[in-house]
């Protein structure tokens, strides 16, 4: 418990996970709750949220694909409308699909691009205008090492589209600070969620030696009322 985002309004997306136990955007949502952040939960998935909410009584859901224009839209509308501004927008939502470029479809590419890529830049698109006129805000899009290096398997559009959310971040960055607007990238390397369990790359030697050492932190995902891992790095 704190105080760090006292009475901030946060939205966080895929604020559920894809199993039960701990994953980012849960994770996420009850530090954010536990520092005293309205928190604006969203996800498609209202199973998903609902363990979230169970951990966090005080966060309010919303259901919403965030790869749809309007639908993002429509939430950032019912975040004005619950909570009257928006401090904090975590843009969490995203996954891998294995393949290179011969292996992987054009259908799965573009699907990629949508769940990691064009899901942060829907939500600066329609959050930016609201924080620009309250003269400031605080933008966390969440990448990942594999956007940066070889990450263990082939995962080309991951790859890129992480790739893609950094620099986006850097552009968007430059362009809003002077309006007061922060954007920051959070880069995570292998987190034991059950979306990475669920990862081709997380059977591969190499996932598997890393899994062993202490640089790989494990959600407690059998301690489903414990509070949220205290190293989860915070926003604002
Ligand atoms: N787990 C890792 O090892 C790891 C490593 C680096 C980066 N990341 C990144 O962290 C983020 C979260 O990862 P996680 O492992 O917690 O994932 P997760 O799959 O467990 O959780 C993602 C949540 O997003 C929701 N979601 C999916 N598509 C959505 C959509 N279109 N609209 C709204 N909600 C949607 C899902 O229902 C789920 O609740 C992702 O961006 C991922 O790329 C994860």
């Amino acid at each position: 418990m704190g105080s760090r985002l006292k009475d901030k309004v946060a939205i966080v997306t895929g604020a559920g996970s894809v199993g039960p136990g701990w994953g980012n955007g849960r994770a996420t949502t009850v530090r954010f709750a536990e520092e005293g952040a309205k928190v604006f939960a969203v996800d498609r998935d209202a199973q998903a949220l609902k363990e979230t909410l169970d951990k966090a009584p005080s966060i309010t859901t919303h259901i919403c694909d965030v790869t749809r224009s309007e639908a993002v839209a429509s939430m950032v509308r019912a975040c004005l409308e619950r909570f009257g501004r928006v401090d904090v927008l975590v843009n969490n939502v995203g996954g891998s699909a294995a393949g290179g470029p011969v292996e992987m479809s054009e259908a799965v590419w573009d699907a990629q691009v949508d769940f990691n890529l064009k899901s942060v830049f829907l939500g600066c698109k329609h959050v930016l205008p609201v924080m620009e006129r309250q003269g400031g805000g605080a933008i966390v899009n969440i990448a990942s090492t594999s956007g940066l290096r070889w990450g263990g398997s082939a995962q080309v559009a991951y790859a890129a589209t992480k790739a893609g959310v950094i620099q986006l971040s850097r552009v968007v960055a430059v362009q809003y600070a002077p309006k007061g607007i922060r954007v920051n990238t959070v880069v995570p390397g292998q987190l034991h969620t059950r979306a990475a369990r669920g990862a081709s790359r997380w059977a591969t030697p190499a996932t598997g030696a890393i899994r062993r050492t202490r640089y790989c932190f494990l959600l407690p995902t059998k301690r489903a009322s414990s509070p949220a891992p205290s190293w989860w790095s915070m926003a604002a």
